[in-house]
């Protein structure tokens, strides 16, 4: 069996930083799922119809802290993470025909060496066969925090309090709609990481990762 680590949990939890450094250090492929969902919303609002075609043309670079998202030529890094596309995408993943439509190409990640994937539903519905199960969380106003380092390096302007209730409503549509909502799957490991760093939660990652494969 490719062996897999899911890792979900709400925006800003730090699940990216966490996932990719990880997937670099076993250098195995890396499922962001929430960008399939920003993806899926961008194409939509630019009119394409045939978007699992298109999804494929999206070219995503990323490092530990960098990233860089190209449609056609185009750097689209802000547009896919900036305000219009996280409401867009949260609204869309809310409808069960689209999870359906975007749970093949999410699926189609799962190959040789291993496989790690972030998401809301990563442990409960994409790849509930997972050994290593990992619920990450963090205080609201870490979260906060990171996400508003994340966009100033991105060069954009942060107004603290807007973007604070911005991510509690999105955190509340998550994990309330009815499809696939974000939820702690009944055999997964909590880690909240407020004070840890990415270090210290890899390890614990690590050691479960050489326990159960
Ligand atoms: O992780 P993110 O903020 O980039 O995700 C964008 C949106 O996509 C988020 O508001 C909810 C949705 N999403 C989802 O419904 N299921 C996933 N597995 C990942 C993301």
């Amino acid at each position: 069996m490719v062996p897999i680590v899911t890792i979900d949990g709400p925006s800003g939890s730090g699940k990216g930083a966490l996932s990719r450094t990880l997937a670099k250090k076993k250098k195995w492929n890396y499922l962001d799922s929430g960008l399939i969902y920003r993806c899926f919303a961008y194409l939509s609002s630019e009119g394409f119809e045939n978007i699992e075609e298109e999804i494929n043309n999206i070219e995503h670079s990323y490092d530990e802290n960098f990233e860089e998202i190209n449609f056609n030529g185009n750097k689209i890094t802000n547009i896919i993470r900036g305000p219009d596309i996280s409401i867009l995408s949260s609204e869309l993943s809310q409808k069960i025909d689209v999870r359906e439509r975007l749970l093949l190409i999410q699926k189609s990640y799962l190959r040789e060496p291993g496989l790690v994937a972030e998401g809301r539903d990563m442990s409960t519905r994409v790849f509930p066969d997972s050994k290593v199960k990992i619920f990450l969380t963090a205080n609201i106003d870490e979260r906060v925090n990171r996400r508003a380092n994340q966009l100033r390096n991105a060069g954009q302007k942060v107004n603290i309090s807007k973007l604070k209730s911005e991510i509690e409503a999105r955190d509340f549509k998550d994990s309330n709609r009815e499809v696939s909502p974000l939820k702690e799957s009944k055999d997964s490991f909590h880690i909240d990481n407020t004070s840890k760093s990415v270090e210290e939660t890899l390890e614990v990652i690590e050691e479960l990762i050489n326990e159960r494969y």
